[in-house]
């Protein structure tokens, strides 16, 4: 076992130094500490360890991980500081030209999709509703029906605020779904997009990615209604008559019965089509609101009922406009913006065309 570690160790030390450039250094801390990087399989397998050994084993095990985070940090730094010289030479501007006017920038493609998704859903009825990005652990679990130490907390690996426990970034858009049932009476019928956070960072994980909310309760609004509503929403975003939708059932703590939407698609070599075609794709959650979490803002469950959806919306703007990398929505690259960005004060209606 320790021969083990140690092998490790020593090849994703020599991996780090090789790497030439960050990306390569982000796979390599990926594959060592991610989600199912080596390390992390190697520290999965403790609890199956006797006692005896797994304290020393686990001692050695943190040894490891330390040095290695330490030598990923190092290297970050000295690759940062070449690729900003080797930017400060190729982009360099001649500040003392004289300056030439330039039309108005683009939006990002996560403000023209969000437009896009307020649109559909004014047409149907839905306001807008927010709530802020640091929220307590009220609105983000306990309201939402997750107990107190409840596995599916730890899954939404949470980002604390330092020194208050209570308080953190919220892990999705769910919160606003309790701002909006305890801000006054029903019926509502909102959605909520915004920011959320998770510790999570890979080439499809950001740890600040975007979601949508949608939150509808009346007397006697149905699992019926939820499938329609969102049927028509897929077509109209994804711009065809009618797009193909698979429910599966799934869990949420807050939903009862919950389901995954996938949506049909077709992949091929080079290209992935939305809205025909023999494959799926996941693209949102969603259920019926639980009667706990009725009962947690104050009402009947015996009168009130509703659904609610959440969906990624920088996903939803890769699938729609051929994004491939998520990481580069947030690396603010102007020529990246310029390319896939939209032209700005064309706001998106249902009427007039959602995109130009
Ligand atoms: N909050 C869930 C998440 O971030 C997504 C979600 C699932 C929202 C089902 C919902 C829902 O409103 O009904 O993973």
């Amino acid at each position: 076992m320790g021969d083990q570690l140690e092998t490790l160790r020593d090849d994703v030390l020599e991996a780090v130094e090789g790497a030439a450039d960050l990306r390569t250094l982000d796979e390599v801390r990926v594959q060592a500490l991610g989600k199912k990087g080596r390390l992390t399989e190697v520290m999965r397998t403790l609890g199956s360890m006797p006692p005896e050994e797994r304290r020393g084993f686990g001692q050695r095990a943190n040894v490891v991980k330390e040095a290695l985070e330490t030598a990923l940090a190092e290297r970050r730094q000295t690759l940062e500081a070449a690729d900003l010289e080797r930017r400060l030479v190729a982009e360099g501007i001649d500040v003392t030209l004289p300056p030439r006017p330039q039309p108005l920038g683009r939006l990002h493609p996560v403000t023209q999709v969000t437009e896009e998704i307020i649109a559909i859903f004014a047409d149907m009825g839905f306001a807008v509703a927010e709530g802020p990005d640091i929220d307590d652990d009220f609105h983000n679990f306990t309201a939402l029906n997750f107990p107190p130490e409840h596995p599916a907390r730890e899954m939404h690996d949470t980002f604390f605020v330092e020194g208050q426990p209570e308080l953190v970034l919220r892990t999705h858009t769910s919160t606003v779904q309790i701002r909006t049932m305890m801000a006054g009476p029903p019926p509502h019928r909102i959605i909520a997009p915004g920011r959320t956070y998770r510790c999570d960072s890979d080439a499809t994980h950001s740890p600040m990615f975007h979601q949508v909310e949608g939150l509808l309760i009346d007397q006697h609004t149905h699992m019926g209604h939820l499938k329609g509503c969102l049927e028509d929403f897929c077509a109209a975003f994804f711009e065809r008559d009618s797009v193909p939708l698979r429910f599966r059932p799934s869990f949420f703590p807050f939903t009862e019965p919950s389901a995954e939407v996938d949506i049909g698609c077709r992949r091929t070599k080079r290209e992935l089509v939305i809205g025909e075609g023999s494959d799926w794709l996941e693209i949102l959650g969603c259920g019926m609101v639980h009667p706990a979490v009725l009962e947690n803002v104050g009402l009947d469950p015996a009168v009130w009922q509703g659904f609610a959806f959440g969906m990624g919306i920088d996903r939803v703007a890769m699938l729609k406009y051929g994004i491939p990398d998520l990481r580069t929505f947030f690396e603010a690259d102007l020529r990246w913006l310029r390319h896939y960005g939209f032209v700005p004060l064309d706001l998106p209606t249902t009427y007039a065309g959602l995109a130009r």
